[in-house]
């Protein structure tokens, strides 16, 4: 069985979700979504009704909170202080939040300690923005998803049954605050082989992760 870590980071909307848990079934490893951890940070801190800026307050929310995510990739399952909020963690209203509570430090340390007990002792395909640059830098392989926005856009409004025009400018937004926020902002690490997914399609990006893994093995 595959017992290394596998790091797939990038921008929303290249399908980094969907390729994710397709390789670790294929691997027969674990599957985690660290994006999902951010989102239910994020439903702790709306419910708690905490200002979004106001770092401090949103970090005792956090700290309080306790999340609970499946890794099995057939399963996926958020859990926030018991009660899943798999629905809840994609609305707009936590989409539209989660980039001002993933910019907090003291989140992001949280929630990468957690992160990286879960990883263990490996055997699993992790994805998010910080992967292969902070949460687990001995990721083998680190893969960086591109697409061109079009694509993005096109492919997230059809997972949201959205139009694509506003789906292109919420991604836009949201990969400016992630790629310029202080800390870890999202960036492509030094080591990280980039894989353009514009022309491709899941099962081709999910062939070309597999080689590179079995290469990395
Ligand atoms: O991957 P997903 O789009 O669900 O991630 C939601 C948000 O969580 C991102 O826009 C980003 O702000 C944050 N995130 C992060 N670091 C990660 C994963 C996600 O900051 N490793």
């Amino acid at each position: 069985a595959f017992t290394g870590v596998v790091a797939l980071d990038g921008p929303s909307g290249t399908g980094k979700s969907t390729v994710a848990r397709r390789l670790a079934t294929r691997l027969g490893a674990r599957y985690l979504d660290t994006g999902a951890m951010y989102r239910a940070a994020t439903v702790a801190a709306l419910r708690a009704g905490v200002a979004l800026d106001d770092g401090v307050a949103v970090t005792k929310v956090v700290e309080d909170a306790e999340i609970r995510i499946s890794t099995d990739p057939e399963q996926a399952s958020v859990r926030l202080d018991g009660d899943p909020v798999d629905a809840e963690i994609r609305s707009a209203e936590t989409t539209a939040a989660v980039s001002a509570v993933s910019a907090v430090p003291a989140v992001r340390a949280l929630l990468v300690d957690a992160q990286r007990e879960l990883i263990g002792d490996g055997g699993i395909v992790v994805e998010g923005r910080d992967i292969g640059s902070v949460v687990w830098p001995t990721a083998a392989p680190k893969v960086y998803l591109t697409a061109s926005p079009e694509a993005r856009a096109r492919r997230r409004a059809g997972e949201l049954g959205a139009d694509v025009q506003s789906v292109a400018g919420d991604i836009a937004r949201r990969d400016g605050l992630d790629s310029t926020r202080a800390a870890s902002p999202l960036a492509q690490a030094a080591d990280a082989v980039e894989l353009d997914t514009t022309e491709l399609d899941v099962d081709q990006v999910v062939d070309r992760l597999h080689e590179l893994t079995v290469a990395a093995d």
